[in-house]
């Protein structure tokens, strides 16, 4: 392509450090899109004529034909996907094809299908999740009376519905796909026009490309266009968190599915047995999402790091990106269509339930509540049921087991309602406020999800 000038042509060693093909095929389909409304460009700036705007179109699809097909041949020799199409087009219709390129560089081009890709991508990760969001409410409803120990330092801390402690990821969830649909605004913005760096002598209509590309906003500066990848690291970024939460989804899985625990039954279709321990079954796709969260990781380091104190514009080190943003991409969707397949399936073991969450220590605090409401300070009152708890662990008994007069002993401010305290149901319609876990609150938010995600289609 640009033979002019050399008199060598490139060497083995270079082609084969420098091509990008082998990664960046895979945005033929964008390219293509890209090309023929560039083609509509140029034929209304008068550089090509109806027919060979038509001949141009017409021969980018049969080449987009021919890649969906695996009949196309890339040549590692044009380096990149954009000069794969090119090259075959002027091959296929002759001096049309070699028009295309006019005000054009494949540095706005290139920029300009990254932007197509992720926008598409961006919709597809944003409805995985809602499908994994789906999935966990509907777990939570099959299971909304199951109660279970909550846990802080993952010691049994307080008394929640398995629900509640479900919907927290339906919550983390929602802030993903929020944090998508923001970061699309950015990633819809049309950079074509911007040529190498400054433009083109040739000027294109940018807002007919834009309106046949569907694309919200033109890019406003030539440079930034072809130098920016913010948008690329802000769906890393975004990528990276949802993989963390998947990643905490996964270790809560391994733990629950654990002998110890025994709260979750994993579907064996979603596990894996040993080739050597005939009893084992490992929960294998929850340990491989939380492993695969260091690579969605590691991509964003990547590409952050291939950007610093690159010079503006268009720096080869760019072509960078790509691995990266095609593995956490690829890596996420994967990931999430997993978890949700699995997490609809999972089989909540309701009587393992009730064993865990029957340690009396679980209502400590609503027994110094209790001393509060009768008019102790919160901390004294915490140290009163400290003693007590300490006491029944060494008596190795139960706050129910006691009688009120060993109540009493602590706090004279004890009377017989106490008992009420310590019922399990009670305790948790007592947590009424927003957002706190009284059967009733979370049955609203149960309704919520259902309605909002039915909303989204
Ligand atoms: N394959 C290149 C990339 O991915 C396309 C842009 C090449 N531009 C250039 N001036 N060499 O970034």
């Amino acid at each position: 392509m640009w033979k002019g000038r050399f008199q060598q042509s490139t060497d083995k060693l270079l082609s084969e450090f420098s091509e990008s093909i082998s990664f960046d095929w895979r945005l033929y389909s964008h390219d293509i899109e890209g090309s023929i409304a560039h083609s509509k460009a140029l034929l209304a700036a008068g550089i090509v004529t109806a027919s060979e705007q038509k001949a141009i179109e017409t021969g980018l699809r049969q080449i987009g034909a021919d890649i969906d097909a695996g009949k196309f041949q890339f040549d590692p020799a044009l380096e990149d996907v954009h000069m794969n199409i090119e090259a075959e087009l002027t091959r296929r219709i002759g001096p049309a094809g070699a028009k295309l390129h006019t005000a054009r560089s494949r540095n706005d081009q290139v920029a300009l299908d990254l932007r197509l890709y992720l926008r598409a991508e961006t919709d597809a990760i944003g409805a995985h999740v809602r499908g994994l969001q789906r999935s966990l409410v509907d777990l939570a409803s099959r299971n909304s009376e199951v109660v279970i120990p909550g846990y802080t330092h993952l010691q049994r801390a307080q008394p929640v519905l398995l629900a509640h402690h479900l919907l927290a990821y339906v919550e983390m969830l929602d802030r993903d796909a929020a944090r998508l649909a923001d970061l699309r605004k950015r990633i819809d913005v049309m950079p074509l026009g911007s040529g190498a760096i400054a433009g083109s002598t040739i000027v294109l209509d940018r807002a007919l490309i834009a309106r046949e590309l569907g694309f919200a906003a033109l890019s406003q500066n030539s440079i930034d266009a072809v130098s920016d990848r913010d948008f690329a690291c802000e769906i890393l970024f975004a990528v990276a968190m949802i993989g963390l939460h998947l990643s905490r989804l996964g270790e809560e899985i391994v733990i629950w599915a654990s002998s110890e625990f025994g709260l979750v039954i994993i579907p064996d279709a979603f596990a894996t047995g040993s080739s050597l321990m005939p009893q084992k079954k490992n929960p294998d796709a929850a340990e491989l999402t939380r492993g695969k969260t260091g690579r969605l990781y590691g991509n964003l380091v990547a590409l952050l790091t291939t950007l610093k104190g690159l010079p503006l514009a268009y720096n080869r080190d760019m072509q960078e990106d790509k691995e990266p943003v095609f593995d956490s991409v690829d890596t996420i969707k994967a990931a999430l269509a997993v978890n949700a397949a699995m997490v609809s399936q999972l089989e909540i073991n309701a009587s393992r339930a009730a064993i865990s969450v029957g340690d009396p220590m679980l209502l400590a605090t609503d027994l110094a509540d209790y001393l509060v409401r009768a008019g102790v300070p919160f901390r004294q009152a915490h140290e009163i049921i400290g003693k007590l708890v300490a006491q029944c662990i060494e008596t190795g008994r139960g706050f129910s087991q006691l009688d009120l007069a060993a109540f009493q002993s602590f706090s004279p401010l004890f009377g017989q309602d106490v008992f009420e305290v310590l019922d399990l149901r009670r305790a948790l319609e007592a947590r009424q406020a927003p957002g706190a876990p009284s059967p009733a609150n979370v049955r609203a938010q149960l309704e919520r999800w259902r309605k909002e995600l039915a909303a989204e289609g």
